[in-house]
């Protein structure tokens, strides 16, 4: 694998210069740390208690949205996984915009669910969160070291709804269908890069090219796994419209499936409609980029998708 280290923020993204808003405050936003981000993890605690406790420990948590009581900015709080509070699975400290995409499933109580890429299991516990720990979950990865992480995640958060599965998400069983299902794919996380220390190296990787064809199969095989009325979320942290819009594109291409608009109360901008030559359906519009210089998170893409 060729792997090509890119120094500057100020290059990086260069190719994207025409699709990206504000090209040049989405490169200062590089140039930035990121925030901590919170969730309070209503399984085993209440946002009120949990601001009161960390406001006693010098620790402000700011709301993101008047939207959500769940989801927090904390400030004087370089690191939250030294909090008791981290340990007793009162708070999970997560990118905003990955919490972000349970809030755009919201799947129900009672409901039967699937995330097809679980691990390290942030969004599957924020899942159960969301179903109150009714229902049914699995929480499928393929690699089983991370399993490890993905079942402490869940136990640590008091997940108790949940099963773990490790089939390759694109062959996983057709034997039953769900009601909700996210696929969180594997994907080139262009959208964690930030200049170093703290931000990831960003790294320009043949291996992406592979990535769209291994996403579209999960999405289409997601899809196929959903019940009659049922709701899927792809998610995506990268900027590549080869591995968003087009991946989306293809599954409308091949399936009768419809996009949802998707109703956060955050910013965030309209999906592509055309890519390097590619058009896409135009109801790729209704999906959603967010982008860091927009919401201070990790960049992200969302598509929510219904079966009829
Ligand atoms: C973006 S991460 C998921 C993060 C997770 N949803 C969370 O919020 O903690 C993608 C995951 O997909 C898993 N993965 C990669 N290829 C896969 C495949 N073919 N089938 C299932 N899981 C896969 C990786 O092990 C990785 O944990």
């Amino acid at each position: 694998m060729d792997l090509r280290p890119v120094d500057s923020v100020n290059t990086a993204f260069e190719h994207y210069k025409n699709i990206i808003p504000d090209f040049s405050l989405f490169q200062e936003s590089l140039k930035v740390l990121f925030p901590v981000h919170l969730r309070i993890n209503g399984l085993l605690a209440t946002p009120s208690k949990v601001v009161a406790a960390l406001k006693k420990k010098g620790i402000c948590l700011k709301r993101v949205s008047r939207e959500y009581n769940t989801l927090y900015m904390a400030e004087n709080l370089p690191y939250p996984g030294n909090l008791l509070e981290y340990f007793l699975g009162y708070i999970h400290p997560q990118a905003l915009t990955s919490a972000l995409a349970a809030m755009a499933l919201k799947p129900l109580k009672n409901t039967f669910v699937l995330d097809m890429c679980a691990a390290p299991g942030g969004k599957s516990a924020h899942l159960a969160d969301l179903m109150e720990n009714t229902g049914f979950m699995v929480c499928n990865d393929l690699y089983t070291n991370r399993h490890v992480p993905l079942g402490h995640t869940l136990s640590r958060l008091g997940v108790q709804n949940s099963v773990v599965t490790g089939y390759q998400a694109q062959e996983f069983p057709l034997r039953h269908q769900f009601d909700f299902i996210l696929a969180d794919v594997p994907c080139s996380c262009e959208g964690k890069f930030r200049i170093e220390p703290k931000g990831i190296p960003y790294r320009e990787d043949k291996g992406k090219v592979q990535l769209p064809e291994i996403q579209k199969k999960i999405l289409l095989r997601g899809f196929d796994l959903l019940k009659e009325n049922g709701e899927m979320l792809y998610a995506t942290c990268t900027y590549n419209p080869a591995e968003n819009e087009s991946v989306v594109n293809f599954l409308l291409n091949e399936r009768d499936a419809e996009l949802l608009p998707i109703d956060l109360g955050v910013v965030f901008e309209p999906g592509l409609s055309e890519w390097n030559h590619e058009t896409y359906d135009r109801r790729l519009t209704r999906t959603a980029r967010f982008y860091p210089h927009r919401i201070d998170s990790v960049g992200f893409f969302m598509a929510r998708i219904g079966r009829k």
